[in-house]
Parts: structure tokens; C-alpha cells; sequence
């Protein structure tokens, strides 16, 4: 069965958020199919993080319903909050602590038993056992990230929210990142980000929705996205290497395609 065919896990109909005088969201609606990932693209300001925050029941909406996993943001907060984690915009590690320290604690913070034996795992799966003992103050941009997006899956929630996941990183850790992604839905979790980097939503997402003037201008794959344009006219020429592809194959990476993904 098409992923796309079951019900959805995240459904947004009609939601609207105005700071003011500034109407942010006017109207979006959306769908996200279990065991996706969705991305929600827009400039900056758009309100992409407004969405989030929505969704994660950190803001209320004005006008609108949505549900996640089920659960209404509006009437069952506690059940949706018990359904998803956030990955802010902005690193939520405590630097003081190490890689270890930070995921022991979120542990027995959400109650989870055997805080230490999750943390190990955890560590294990995001490439991070080497500098678990470190203080996170010491960590590269990437890393903190992953530690960052570590930390939101304990408890396993089945539905992750990570707003900009690699904003500031550089191309190999973006890379990293995007590969713990799409770990993440092969596994069953569902997944919405936000960015504003359209390769990312090539490389990663199964659907992307444009969020533009506070409501979703554009909603389908990739392949549908790209029908959306006349096509391009047929032209011989050299094909260049993009600059990414010519750091990645410098710094020794492999450069993802977006039909890796499925592999
Ligand atoms: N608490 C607030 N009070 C007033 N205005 C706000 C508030 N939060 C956000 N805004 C405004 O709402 C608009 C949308 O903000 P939001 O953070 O949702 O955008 P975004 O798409 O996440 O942008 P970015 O890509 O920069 O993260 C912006 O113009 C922002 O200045
Ligand atoms: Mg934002």
C-alpha cells in the first residue's frame, strides 16, 4: 500500500496566526503520510517556525484545526506532546555537560528507564561514542546537531518536528545529518522539517510544500513540483560539477542523489 494512501499522521486544515498586525499564517492546510518526510519550504519569515510551534502546541493558532497523531493541538496538548519531540531552530544542548550527560538527562527528565543504557545506544547511533565524554561546548556545529536531534528522540516519539536541521552546517555534516533523517523514517517515525535550502528538500523529502504569503502555494513530490514547469528546453552543453560536488569529492563524500534516498 502507497504510503499515501493511509491516514494521515499530521493533518493542518484552514490554521491562521497573526502577530498584530502581522497575519503570518493565513490558511494553511496540509497532510503528512505516516513514515514520511515532509518539508516545508519558505523564505525567511515566512512562518515556518510559527507552524511548528503550532503543531508542537508551544503557540496556539487563531483560526483552524490540526491534529497530530490523532490528537487535536488545541484540545489535547499533553496527548501531542506525548506523541512528538522538537528540534528547535536554535541548538538546545547544555554545553557544560558532555555528549553522554546531556542524553542521560533528557532521560530521566521524560522517565525513561535505564537512562544510561539509552544514552549508549543513542551515542552509537549517531556516530557520536568517541566524544560522548566530551563536553558538548567542544562539539563542531554537526555534531551538536546530532546530539541536539538525539536528545529529541528519546522515548522514541512517532513524530519528529526539526526546524532548519542543518542551518549553518557545513556540506559533509548536513550530509550526516540528512543520512540520520532518513534513518529516522525508515524506521516508521514520521517527519516534518523546515528549510530553506531547496536541495535539502531534494535530497531528503518525500513531499514538500511551499509556504509562501501565509498560506501553502505549492503541495506534491518532487517529480510533481518539477512538472509544475514548462519543460526545459533542450540544450548541449558541458555539464559543469556544481561547487558542492566539487567539495564533496575534495573532502572525500560521496554526494547523495535524490534517488538515494530510497536506498
Ligand atoms: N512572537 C512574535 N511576535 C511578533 N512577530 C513574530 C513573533 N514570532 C514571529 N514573528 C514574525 O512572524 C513572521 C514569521 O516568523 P517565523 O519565525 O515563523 O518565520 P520562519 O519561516 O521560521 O523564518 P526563518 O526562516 O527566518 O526561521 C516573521 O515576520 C516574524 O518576525
Ligand atoms: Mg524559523
Amino acid at each position: 500500500m502507497s504510503i499515501e494512501t493511509l491516514a494521515p499522521v499530521i493533518r493542518v486544515r484552514g490554521v491562521e496566526k497573526t502577530y498584530g498586525d502581522l497575519a503570518v499564517l493565513r490558511g494553511v492546510d496540509l497532510d503528512v503520510a505516516p513514515g514520511s518526510i515532509f518539508a516545508l519550504l519558505g523564505s525567511n519569515g515566512a512562518g515556518k517556525t510559527t507552524l511548528v510551534k503550532i503543531l508542537a502546541t508551544l503557540l496556539r493558532a487563531d483560526a483552524g484545526s490540526a491534529e497530530v497523531n490523532g490528537h487535536d493541538v488545541g484540545t489535547d496538548a499533553g496527548d501531542v506532546r506525548e506523541s512528538i519531540s522538537l528540534t528547535g531552530q536554535f541548538a538546545a544542548v547544555d554545553e557544560v555537560l558532555t555528549g553522554r550527560e546531556n542524553l542521560v538527562l533528557v532521560a530521566r527528565l521524560r522517565h525513561v528507564p535505564e537512562p544510561g543504557a539509552v544514552a549508549d545506544r543513542l551515542l552509537g547511533r549517531f556516530d557520536l561514542v568517541d566524544a560522548g565524554g566530551r563536553k558538548a561546548g567542544t562539539y563542531s556545529g554537526g555534531m551538536r546537531r546530532r546530539l541536539d536531534i538525539a536528545m529529541s528522540l528519546i522515548g522514541d516519539p512517532p513524530v519528529v518536528f526539526l526546524d532548519e536541521p542543518t542551518t549553518g552546517l557545513d556540506p559533509q555534516a548536513r550530509i550526516e545529518v540528512w543520512r540520520t533523517v532518513r534513518q529516522l523514517a525508515e524506521s516508521g517515525t514520521t517527519v516534518l522539517l523546515t528549510t530553506q535550502y531547496l536541495d535539502e528538500a531534494e535530497h531528503l523529502a518525500d513531499r514538500i510544500a511551499i509556504l509562501h504569503g501565509g498560506r501553502i502555494v505549492q503541495n506534491g513530490t518532487l517529480d510533481e513540483l518539477k512538472k509544475l514547469l514548462p519543460p526545459a528546453q533542450v540544450e548541449y552543453v558541458e555539464k559543469q560539477p556544481t561547487l558542492e560536488e566539487v567539495f564533496l569529492a575534495l573532502v572525500g563524500e560521496q554526494v547523495p542523489t535524490a534517488a538515494g534516498k530510497e536506498s
